[in-house]
């Protein structure tokens, strides 16, 4: 096994990553100009389409995580500071709870309102057989919009600090997610 493959996630790893990251940006982008459209019927088709990607994003993170188990991460970086690997990890996990969590809540909301989820017209799923009650369905919504919020602050913390790891301790932490970039020691 080269260094790399042992420093490196690998590159199906790598694949869902990022794939995650640019759909949960997308998911938000569509849930702010839903929020921004003139009507209730023109937002409420927009935002058809973030309940579709909330059922995509949640197959992608349980792929992600099953291939977690077949190909585990590369060990913490060595020159990590334990609290950087246990924010790291706090970090990692928070972010597979939100993102299995709040699709399910959103399914469970909408069913409170005895609505299916239309996937992007390819097939559907039921409301669960909850109790119709759009009461409790709004504060699930409302409970799943502040945890958007929150796991928005989560990845530009991320985010900044895969940036501190590049430009201030000017170590290899962001090429362990890229294909590119040789990671030495
Ligand atoms: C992992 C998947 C999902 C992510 C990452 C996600 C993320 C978000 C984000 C960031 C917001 C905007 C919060 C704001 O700006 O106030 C939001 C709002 C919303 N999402 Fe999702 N969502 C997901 C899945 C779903 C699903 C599956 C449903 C419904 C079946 C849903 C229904 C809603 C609704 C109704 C709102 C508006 C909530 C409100 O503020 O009242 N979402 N979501
Ligand atoms: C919504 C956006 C993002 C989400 C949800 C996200 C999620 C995650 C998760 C869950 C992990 C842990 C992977 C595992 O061990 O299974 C991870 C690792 C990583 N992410 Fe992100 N990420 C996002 C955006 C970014 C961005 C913008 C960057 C870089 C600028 C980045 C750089 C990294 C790096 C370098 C690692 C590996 C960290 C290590 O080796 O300890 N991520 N990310």
């Amino acid at each position: 096994m080269s260094l790399n493959a042992r420093t490196k996630y690998s590159g199906f790893a790598m694949l869902l990553h990022w794939l995650i990251a640019v759909l949960v940006i997308a998911q938000w982008l569509i849930a702010v100009t839903a929020e921004d459209a003139p009507t209730r019927e023109e937002g409420g088709a927009i935002m058809a389409n973030h309940f579709a990607l909330g059922v995509v994003i949640f197959v992608v993170v349980a792929v992600r995580l099953v291939w977690r188990l077949v190909s585990p991460p590369p060990p913490p970086v060595s020159g990590h500071a334990p609290w950087e690997k246990t924010i790291a990890r706090i970090v990692h996990l928070l972010f597979y709870a939100l993102l299995l969590v709040m699709p399910i809540a959103g399914w469970i909301a909408l069913s409170s309102y005895g609505e299916p989820i239309s996937v992007f017209g390819l097939f559907q799923l039921p409301a669960l057989p909850v109790p119709q009650n759009p009461a409790l369905g709004e504060q699930i919504f409302e409970l799943h919009g502040a945890s958007g919020i929150a796991l928005l602050v989560l990845a530009a913390f991320h985010g900044l600090a895969a940036l501190k790891h590049t430009l201030i301790d000017k170590d290899a932490t962001l090429c362990r997610m890229l294909p590119f970039g040789t990671i030495k020691g």
